[in-house]
């Protein structure tokens, strides 16, 4: 029987999305650099988007794919496209792609998702195209120490708003668009149910950590300085400053009904993922 090739498995959402899959007994591939713990419904394969030898053995017994970039990089668009021509060529025509909403309000290096959209459309392919908001597992992932042990949380967002999105509900929706008709030739933008600042957000923490956190709302500049004084590459911070910065302009004040639509449910609220995250 066919099988559901996840790149990027090791990751947030694409374990998010096998842990979805095989609940329901679909047949996976994990693909990765890195090896990862399989279960009776998927099985590891080793793959990378910059080494074509790879390819031949992610794809075998595959006929949909779930295509994820790696975050913090350029060039994503170099990286993914030999693989989206390999597909091309063996004829695998399902892809489901993890774009990012807003995308084109970050800055000219931030073309790649829509440039990846726009060639999947022109190859042909039969195309979903998930545009996620900000993830509500963000917090956890990127900033478990600054809240757990600084009591802050510390990113360049100003005092906008934005819907962060859950990364189960962001999967449930790919699990639909892989495994049901329907879904060809559609993009679904992905937020979550309510618009939050980051004050809001460290209230909630302050509230379910049941001590004090603060959001000191960096400047890109206090914020770039931080980050190179403590060792990260500069073109990190530039990255997040370009990223958050969307956030602190107010253009990611929307709320989507993509989750709705295709989960007939409401989205699941940051609150809730913040509760499972920080408090177990
Ligand atoms: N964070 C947000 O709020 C947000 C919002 C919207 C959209 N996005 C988009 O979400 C994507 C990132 O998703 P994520 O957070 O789930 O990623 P993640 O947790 O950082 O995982 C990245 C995955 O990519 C794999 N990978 C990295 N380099 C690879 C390569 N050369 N070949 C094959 N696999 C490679 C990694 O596996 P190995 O290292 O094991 O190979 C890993 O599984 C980005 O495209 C970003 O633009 C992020």
């Amino acid at each position: 029987m066919s099988k559901i090739l996840i790149t990027g498995a090791t990751g947030t959402n694409g374990k998010a999305l096998a842990e979805v899959l095989t609940n329901r007994r679909v047949a996976v591939k994990l693909a990765s650099r890195n090896p990862l713990p399989t279960n009776e419904y998927s099985e590891y394969v080793p793959f990378d988007f910059a080494d074509v030898s790879t390819f031949e053995a992610a794809v075998a017994d595959v006929d949909r794919v779930f295509l994820l970039g790696p975050p913090l990089q350029f060039g994503i668009e170099a990286l993914l496209t030999p693989f989206i021509d390999f597909l091309k060529e063996k004829g695998i025509n399902r892809v489901v792609y993890f774009s990012a909403f807003a995308s084109e309000k970050m800055g000219d290096n931030f073309e790649f998702h829509l440039n990846l959209e726009k060639k999947l459309a022109a190859d042909g392919f039969a195309y979903t195209i998930l545009r996620p908001s900000f993830f509500a597992q963000n917090f956890k992932n990127y900033e478990f120490e600054n809240i757990t042990q600084r009591n802050i949380i510390f990113m360049p967002a100003g005092l906008g708003k934005a819907a962060f999105v859950d990364v189960y509900d962001i999967a449930e929706v790919a699990a639909k668009a892989l495994t049901e008709d329907g879904h060809e030739h559609k993009t679904y933008e992905l937020t979550g149910p309510e618009l939050l600042t980051y004050e809001d957000i460290a209230a909630y923490l302050t509230e379910i950590l049941d001590k004090k956190i603060t959001y000191p709302n960096p400047t890109p500049e206090v914020f770039r300085q931080v980050l190179v004084d403590s060792g990260a590459p500069e073109f990190v911070a530039n990255y997040l400053i370009s990223v958050y910065g969307v956030i602190a302009k107010k253009e990611a004040e929307v709320i989507a009904d993509g989750v709705e639509l295709v989960l007939g449910r409401k989205a699941t609220n940051v609150k809730t993922v913040l509760k499972r995250d920080f408090k177990g």
